[in-house]
């Protein structure tokens, strides 16, 4: 949502805040902004629009100390005024990730105490706040720490103020943030990869922590403000990682890293004989025992994850399973099982409405829990019994690629497990899925092979407004994916459908202005659809077919094949994402939109 970035050293901060915020300028960017304290005085720089655009404007910017933000609009719109950080009364200045849900009351009540707004954003509350009791004497410290007990709602913040010029405050509360460990020099972030110039000694905060950050030292205290100690921790997280190196964009950057992302993700099981629960957790064998349902609950692109999941737990492992948005669950009176597992499946593991709707199940009862995430340090991993960590590496493109087939991934080991714990997985089942599984990094990157054919495809779609995704079954979700991504990155209008509702509707819209995207895998359902795609041929529609290989769908006018080197049986969505993944980025870079950021969206949402 927003990135938080901030700096106390001995040396001038602005280029350390400035390479920060680029890096998390995935995050949102809107507007980016920092401050510094030169000569006793706050120094502020601020700019709509991106980190670039920032950059310019503080050529003459230096100092010490300071905070820096690049920011995803929620309370006001993108503009300089509401762009972080704010200020009170020239002397406190606030950076903040997260939303307030008091602050309208908090901002009557010190406007009736003489303060005056700027903005129309929550932050703005905070930096005030922090003022109000820091005039009455309090340090920095306990000037932050009185305030943060007045706030309802999530936070990152990092604090400094004009008079203090060695110490920086930060804390956090339901938004991500570290502390980077240097010599002679400490720093904040939303994230690691804002901080692998300069550290990767890093400290990850805890729920409620708020920390005094010096240039030699810095104090942790812990949400009941006890002094802690908190690990120093080596992030593995290499620099190369969050560079675009020989790529254009992150996205294909990130496409084109799905078979070691996959590879990584299943390392300790294909290096294994067997499959045990213990991959989800020293507790998932005792737990999986006792379930007799799964509820998974996501949003966006890993909800369509959970989709494909259904599919495989029911059919191979007899388990049943409900998926639901996220965001609908939350508020829906539902019927608990104390018995279901609920999975809860997130790249970031900070997606607002997947955490509020897995402390809503929580609240009804659900005590088994498992989390299939991104980031080994978020709320969400921290909140679930279980986890399995996904291990695609930094995903920085805004419309989700790699996390997607990792997720499917760690899915289909949840599927083999239950198949094997319920007795629906012989010997030498077991043994063919491994194999598979072992197969799939190289079965991914021979997909991959298709790049230049799909990107000559792409200029027949740059011209259209509208799209239609096809899929059946299994692959019902991987057209919703398709048209997910397409809808992202090149904002054509996209609709995806079972391939079978085509005639109770969608059909009225097929014409020649309509291409017809199919996923055509080699499975039972092969006949019906290419029945389905006679449809929309008879129709006068244009139709591009992703046919797996022995598919027998000939080559036709109006009729476009795009062979898929193999079929991977049970494995396909994984194969089949991928020329959906770059179909959308070749039409995005025909049309020229922002790849990596496209407009109005962010990487993740962490407001209702
Ligand atoms: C945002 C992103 C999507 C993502 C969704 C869920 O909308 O733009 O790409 O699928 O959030 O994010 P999560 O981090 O929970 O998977």
């Amino acid at each position: 949502m927003c990135g938080i970035v901030g700096a106390v050293a001995q040396r001038n901060v602005v280029p350390i805040l400035l390479e920060g915020l680029q890096r998390l300028e995935y995050r949102g960017y809107d507007s980016a902004g920092l401050v510094v304290v030169r000569d006793g005085k706050l120094e502020r720089v601020r700019s709509i629009g991106r980190v670039a655009d920032l950059t310019e404007k503080c050529a003459n910017t230096q100092g010490h100390i300071g905070i820096a933000h690049t920011r995803w609009a929620t309370h006001g719109v993108p503009s300089e005024r509401n762009a972080h950080p704010h200020i009170s009364k020239n002397h406190i200045a606030v950076v903040h990730n997260g939303i307030i849900e008091n602050y309208e009351a908090l901002r009557t009540r010190l406007t009736a105490e003489g303060y005056e707004f700027t903005s129309d954003t929550d932050t703005e509350v905070i930096a005030h706040l922090i003022h109000s009791h820091y005039a009455r004497g309090n340090s920095l410290l306990a000037a932050t720490q009185a305030s943060l007990a007045e706030l309802v709602g999530a936070y990152a913040i990092g604090v400094i103020a004009a008079d203090n010029p060695d110490q920086l405050i930060c804390a956090r509360r339901g938004s991500p943030l570290l502390l980077g460990v240097g010599i002679e020099e400490h720093f904040i972030a939303s994230d690691v990869s804002a901080l692998l110039p300069v550290t990767r000694k890093v400290v990850y905060l805890e729920e409620g922590d708020v920390v005094e950050v010096g240039r030699h030292s810095y104090q942790i205290f812990d949400a009941t403000g006890k002094r802690v100690d908190r690990a120093v921790q080596i992030s593995e997280l290499s620099n190369e990682s969050v560079q675009l190196g020989q790529y254009r964009h992150y996205m294909q950057k990130e496409i084109h890293e799905q078979p070691q992302a996959l590879a990584d993700t299943l390392e300790s099981v294909c290096n294994s004989q067997s499959l045990v629960p213990g991959i989800f957790g020293a507790e998932a064998a005792a737990t999986f025992a006792d379930i007799d349902s799964i509820l998974i609950l996501a949003c966006g692109t890993s909800y369509h994850a959970g989709l494909v999941a259904r599919f495989w737990l029911e059919e191979i492992a007899g388990i049943p399973c409900n998926v639901e948005i996220a965001s609908e669950y939350r508020y829906r009176t539902s019927v608990p099982n104390s018995k279901a597992l609920v999975v809860v499946i997130s790249q970031s593991g900070e997606t607002a409405d997947t955490l509020a709707a897995l402390n809503h199940a929580k609240a009804l009862g659900h005590s088994h829990t498992l989390a299939i995430c991104n980031a080994p340090e978020s709320a969400l991993v921290r909140l679930c019994k279980l986890r399995m960590l996904t291990r695609a590496g930094p995903e920085i493109g805004v419309a989700s690629t790699k996390a997607f087939t990792t997720q499917l991934a760690a899915l289909f080991l949840l599927t083999l497990v239950f198949a094997k714990q319920r007795g629906r997985l012989t010997a030498q089942q077991e043994q063919h899925h491994l194999h598979e599984l072992r197969h799939l990094p190289g079965a991914v990157q021979k997909v991959l092979e298709l790049e230049p054919h799909i990107a000559k495809l792409a200029k027949q779609f740059a011209g259209k407004h509208h799209a239609l995704f096809l899929g059946r079954g299994l692959h019902y979700p991987i057209a919703l994916e398709g048209a997910l991504k397409l809808k992202e990155i090149s904002y054509i209008h996209a609709e995806a459908y079972p391939a079978g509702e085509l005639k109770h509707g969608p059909l009225a819209l097929v014409d020649k202005d309509m291409p017809v995207i199919s996923v055509a895998p080699n499975d039972a359902l092969l006949e019906k659809l290419k029945s389905n795609l006679q449809e929309v041929r008879a129709r006068g529609g244009e139709l591009y077919v992703f046919a797996d290989a022995n598919t027998h769908i000939r080559a036709a006018d109006g009729i476009h094949i795009m062979q898929m080197p193999e079929h991977a049986g049970y494995l396909s969505p994984i194969l089949h994402t991928i020329p959906l993944q770059l179909l959308a980025y070749y039409v995005a870079l025909q049309k020229g939109t922002d790849v990596d950021k496209p407009r109005n969206l962010a990487k993740s949402v962490t407001v209702e």
